[in-house]
């Protein structure tokens, strides 16, 4: 999809980039990590399609989530849609054994340019639109696995590329080989180390200053932290298979150390008469223009929810509020 999606306040995908809506839906959860009780595929497929339809522009993916199960429900749901969406895909991270969710990482560029072969084939697409190098190898140096999908852009086979949980140093050298259109990392309101430290103003490794001033979309991931900034989980409610339950952020110490940061969104929540994910979502989208956030939900509704912070505005002193709270209590994996 090239500028065909002009919604209101969109947001560009990178420099000469689509235009999206600035929330996307992270696809994730639909296949992979979060309790497999709840997955439905044609649930999930009517969710994604429901969001093309609401103009949601970007689909987040990538070949690890359920081992290609993810990418072939992308697939299936916007087979017919193209010209409405955006599809961001990932590689570079193999799944060893999905029943114990063992990976590891392959950068070589031989084994990206299967990854790229069997990410086409299960969306059925003919290109990719964002194909993100979804970890750096520390076996292979960077330029070597960005230079070959540089490689597949010449072939034709993606339109733009990108980087995940990477630092300003390789991202720099990266944009130096070939455009870096947009960075995944993790960022919300209580996981803020791609901006260098408590707040923007913190220059140094500041990750998102440099996306803005370089004209590279920033992609925020797990934007509510999975799910915790919504308010609406407890400690000891999930189930085995569920990342969550073996995640140091979700056992019941770090709830009860993290309630000040909880709290403090539901407060600011009530002033608006929003909800917690939507004031979570809310303040990512205010810290700069080239922010594009994609919380992940199988639910119908939660997307509807969290499509609303789009026109929800926070004040200086509700942002500085959020500024202020502690980043969480707990390692993020
Ligand atoms: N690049 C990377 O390494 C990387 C890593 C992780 C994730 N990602 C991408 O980022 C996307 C988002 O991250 P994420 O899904 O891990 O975390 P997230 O978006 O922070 O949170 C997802 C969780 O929040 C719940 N939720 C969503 N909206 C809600 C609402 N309005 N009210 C209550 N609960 C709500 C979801 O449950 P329901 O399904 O019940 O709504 C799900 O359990 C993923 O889908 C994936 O595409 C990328």
């Amino acid at each position: 999809m090239e500028n065909t999606r002009q919604s209101d306040g969109a947001r560009e995908l990178g420099t000469g980039g689509p235009r999206v809506m600035p929330i996307g839906l992270g696809c994730m959860g639909m296949s992979w990590i979060y309790a497999e009780s709840g997955r439905d595929d044609a649930e999930s497929v009517r969710v994604i399609r429901e969001a093309l339809d609401s103009g949601v522009g970007l689909l987040d993916t990538a070949a690890l989530y359920g081992d290609g199960h993810n990418e072939r429900l992308v697939g299936r749901a916007v087979a017919g849609r193209r010209d409405d969406v955006v599809v961001a895909t990932k590689g570079g991270l193999v799944v060893d054994d999905l029943a114990t969710k063992s990976i590891h990482r392959d950068g070589r560029p031989e084994s990206l340019r299967r990854h790229v072969e069997g990410s086409l084939e299960r969306l059925g697409v003919e290109r990719i639109d964002l194909y993100y190098l979804h970890r750096v190898d520390p076996n292979v140096p960077l330029e070597e696995s960005w230079g070959a999908l540089a490689e597949l852009v010449a072939e034709g086979k993606l339109a733009r590329i990108g980087l995940s949980e990477v630092t300003v140093a390789q991202t720099a050298a990266a944009h130096a080989v070939h455009p870096v259109a947009a960075i995944q990392s993790e960022l919300s309101v209580w996981t803020r180390d791609p901006l260098g430290g408590q707040t923007r103003t913190d220059a140094e490794e500041n990750l998102l200053e440099w996306t803005l001033a370089n004209g590279v979309a920033f992609v925020p991931f797990a934007p509510l932290g999975r799910g915790y900034l919504t308010g609406t989980l407890a400690p000891g409610t999930f189930e085995s298979g569920d990342i969550r339950s073996v995640n140091p952020r979700f056992t019941a110490e770090a709830f009860e150390r993290n309630r000040l940061i909880g709290e403090e969104i539901a407060r600011i929540a009530e002033a608006h008469g929003a909800t917690s994910a939507q004031v979570s979502l809310a303040w990512l989208l205010g810290l700069a223009d080239n922010v594009i956030p994609i919380p992940g939900t199988r639910s119908g509704r939660h997307l509807a929810e969290n499509l609303g912070a789009v026109g929800l505005r926070l004040s200086d002193a509700e942002r500085e509020r959020l500024d202020r709270l502690p980043q969480a209590y707990g390692s993020r994996y």
